[in-house]
């Protein structure tokens, strides 16, 4: 079941996701976050951190398991998913850095991490939330349009727009990976709930295309309409279209 709820403004919306996180935070002894990059969730990994600050939420005994990684950054370079994991939320928080996964861009055999990434989260239990931002092209993790869904943790090749869309983030396009390594549908959708994040006019026509379109790997969130529990933050500039 989609349950979509429209905010007024992106800050509400990272509130209300950051009071979901904060529900299964508590509610479990050994919590497990599946998280994401991106500028969307960085305001709900802030509402998270005052909440660790004012001492009502510990992230000690939390586990998380990030959806990507570029191929070729390792976790030192400012672009890497890494860097931008520790530096907007871990590194504010009680958590274990032991106990974050990001997947490694940098290994000599990505087949092979792939492999034992899957059989981390497997081993972990699969995750008791996934964070979601989405691309313009309806990409979640780095899952962009194709043929097929696939189900597990893979190499992937960007496509333009993805490269386009992230050269804000680098010195020159020249300079975007053109190459990540992102968890599979496998996972994303064992996950026990999925929160789906989308701000600004940009995602308005990908959000209605998974929420409203056909269930098609060219627009790969539209798989979340068989997951039995996914919830959806919008502003209303992302829910224009619907
Ligand atoms: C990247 C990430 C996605 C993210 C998307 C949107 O390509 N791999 O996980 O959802 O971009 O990013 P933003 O939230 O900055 O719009």
């Amino acid at each position: 079941m989609m349950d979509v709820r429209i905010f007024k403004s992106a800050q509400e919306a990272a509130q209300a996701g950051a009071n979901l996180i904060e529900e299964v935070v508590l509610g479990k002894d050994q919590p497990i976050l599946g998280l994401a990059t991106g500028s969307t969730p960085i305001p709900m990994y802030q509402a998270l951190i005052q909440k660790y600050e004012a001492g009502t939420l510990s992230f000690k005994n939390v586990r998380t398991f990030n959806l990507d990684e570029y191929i070729g950054l390792d976790g030192a370079h400012d672009q890497s998913y890494r860097y931008f994991m520790n530096t907007q939320l871990f590194d504010h928080l009680d958590i274990d850095h032991a106990n974050t996964h990001v997947p490694s861009g940098i290994g000599a055999d990505h087949a092979a991490d792939a492999k034992a990434y899957d059989e981390a989260i497997e081993a972990a239990g699969g995750t008791d939330i996934q964070v979601l931002g989405i691309g313009n092209n309806g990409h979640i993790g780095f899952n962009e349009p194709a043929e097929v869904f696939i189900k597990g943790t893979h190499i992937v090749d960007l496509t333009d727009s993805t490269i386009d869309a992230n050269t804000r983030f680098f010195a020159s396009r020249d300079e975007v990976p053109r190459q990540a390594i992102t968890m599979g549908m496998g996972a994303i959708m064992s996950a026990r709930k999925v929160l789906l994040l989308a701000f600004g006019p940009a995602k308005a026509q990908a959000i209605r295309d998974t929420l409203c379109g056909d269930i098609d790997p060219r627009v790969p969130a539209s798989i979340l309409q068989l997951h039995p529990n996914v919830v959806v933050l919008l502003d209303e500039d992302a829910a224009s279209l619907l």
